[in-house]
């Protein structure tokens, strides 16, 4: 077979960064000559972009190990070879203990060595076991890696600027997984973002653990601040929105509230993670904010931009949590109203000092916990996507719909939109009149064709570059 004919399939469990990194490898797999399928079984190569956040979570790689030897097995005997590898966050945290695990894997890679893939692949093609590269490298990986080509994408794109973390909470694996601390500078993010422009893109999420920690090299040689990059970016023409998460309590800085109040590409909806009510708890965590700081941060949050939709990430079931703790976690959830919210079960993992703490909590008592949390959840969203019926807003349309004639899109609020429309107003910012409201999307009407009014517009012939006008 011939190099060219390589293909290749990257699953990806996780985060919206594993998202990013995905494309990222599979952008480098492609310039070293593979192409992208869409099942495993039409695969040569086969990546599984893991993550080890919770238990769950970091098992689904084996069962999905187990299926693959069989695939592989399958292959085999019709004269087929398949290269299996594990990214992400589990290659970080295991490492060797993969290859003893799953002797199906021929190459573990982590986060921070993905320029290298290539190269390790090629290694594993040429028949090399056992390779592991889970370095943590000095210096800046994006720099090595392919710049993002030009080709069509989707309206909406992930752009990583930040990456690791130095807070680490006691119940998390990020910061032995992601490793430390690092911002990009922004000439490199803005050369990124002005190429995804290029290609069609209208919306840009900022991507970090800790995104509003960001601080990398300005463009004057001075740290710059997330405040200031979206600032900057904002000034690309045609991009007409930006978004970043997710954000620490900590770090939700003046300017960045500020910005929320002044720069109308930036979204109205923030994911800020409070993760537990009591302050006890709080600190057992190393959360390094209490629950009146938070309270605090959303009531000036709200002062910026009173319409702003809060999501956030909620633990139940912390070591030592008692009943009246887990109450004070809904009593924060009533007091801040999330807009949306992601909550879990605390899951001990492997090397978090957490997970060495006594008093675990049994799981029946979480299990009972989280069913009462996601019911005030799910009523605040209800309540929240209720409220937008009968208003009229900007939708960046983004795909079609299981139903012949309708698109989805996505408010400033971050909520599925439906409505019925041409094909040719995906990758458009259109006025649609909210008309009705489920738990979990809103229905809307374009506002009619003729009087249709396209906020900001994909650079077309002739065009420099597109426009945003003014909401
Ligand atoms: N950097 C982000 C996200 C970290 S992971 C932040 O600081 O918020 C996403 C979410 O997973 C966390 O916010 C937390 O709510 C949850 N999480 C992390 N470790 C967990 C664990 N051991 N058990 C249960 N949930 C966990
Ligand atoms: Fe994990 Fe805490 Fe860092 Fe978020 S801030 S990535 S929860 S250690
Ligand atoms: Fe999971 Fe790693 Fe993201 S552990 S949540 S894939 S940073």
């Amino acid at each position: 077979m011939t190099k060219a004919a390589k293909k290749l399939f990257i699953r990806t469990f996780g985060c919206q960064m594993n998202v990013y990194d995905a494309e990222r490898m599979s952008e480098a797999l492609c310039e070293a000559g593979y192409s992208s399928v869409d099942t495993p079984e039409a695969a040569d190569l086969i990546v599984l972009n893991t993550c080890h956040i919770r238990e769950k979570a970091a098992e689904k790689v084996y069962s999905e190990l187990g299926r693959l030897k069989q695939l592989k097995s399958a292959r085999a005997g019709e004269g087929r070879a398949t290269t299996i590898a594990v990214a992400g966050c589990v290659a970080q945290a295991e490492g060797r203990e993969i290859l003893s695990r799953a002797p199906v894997v021929d190459l573990v890679v982590g986060p921070q060595s993905y320029h290298r893939i290539a190269d390790l692949i090629a290694r594993a093609e040429k028949g090399e076991r056992d390779i592991i590269d889970i370095e943590f490298p000095e210096g800046d990986k994006f720099k090595h890696l392919p710049a993002r080509p030009a080709r069509a994408r989707a309206a909406s794109a992930f752009l990583t600027v930040q990456e690791g973390c130095d807070k680490f909470c006691t119940f998390c694996v990020v910061p032995y997984t992601r490793g430390v601390e690092y911002s990009r500078s922004v000439s490199e993010i803005v050369e990124e973002a002005e190429r995804l422009a290029a290609s069609g893109v209208r919306e840009i999420t900022l991507l970090g653990q800790n995104v509003n920690a960001y601080h990398g090299e300005g463009e004057n040689g001075a740290p710059s601040t997330l405040a200031a990059l979206l600032r900057r970016l904002a000034q690309i023409p045609s991009i007409g929105r930006l978004r970043y998460t997710t954000s620490h309590p900590r770090d939700m800085s003046a300017d960045l509230i500020a910005l929320h109040g002044d720069e109308e590409k930036v979204m109205p909806y923030l994911h800020l993670p409070f993760q537990a009510g009591s302050d006890r708890i709080l600190a057992a965590m190393n959360r390094r904010h209490t629950r009146a700081d938070y309270l605090d941060l959303v009531k000036r949050i709200r002062l910026a931009r009173p319409d702003i939709a809060l999501s956030t990430d909620i633990i139940v079931g912390f070591p030592g949590e008692s009943d009246a703790e887990f109450e004070a976690t809904l009593e924060v959830v009533k007091q801040a109203e999330f807009a949306q919210a992601y909550s879990f079960k605390f899951s001990p993992r492997p090397g978090t000092p957490a997970a060495a703490m006594e008093n675990q909590v049994a799981d029946e008592i979480k299990s009972a916990r989280l069913q009462e949390l996601q019911a005030l959840l799910r009523a605040q969203q209800s309540a929240f996507n209720g409220a937008c019926a009968g208003r009229k807003m900007p939708v960046l349309f983004e795909r079609s719909g299981r139903r012949p004639g309708q698109l989805v899109g996505r408010s400033p609020y971050l909520q599925a939109v439906h409505a019925e429309g041409p094909e040719t107003l995906i990758g458009e910012i259109i006025e649609v009149d909210i008309i009705g409201a489920g738990p979990n999307s809103l229905e809307g009407n374009i506002v009619s064709a003729s009087n249709t009014r396209r906020i900001g517009g994909r650079a077309g012939p002739g065009d420099a570059g597109g426009r945003v006008e003014a909401r």
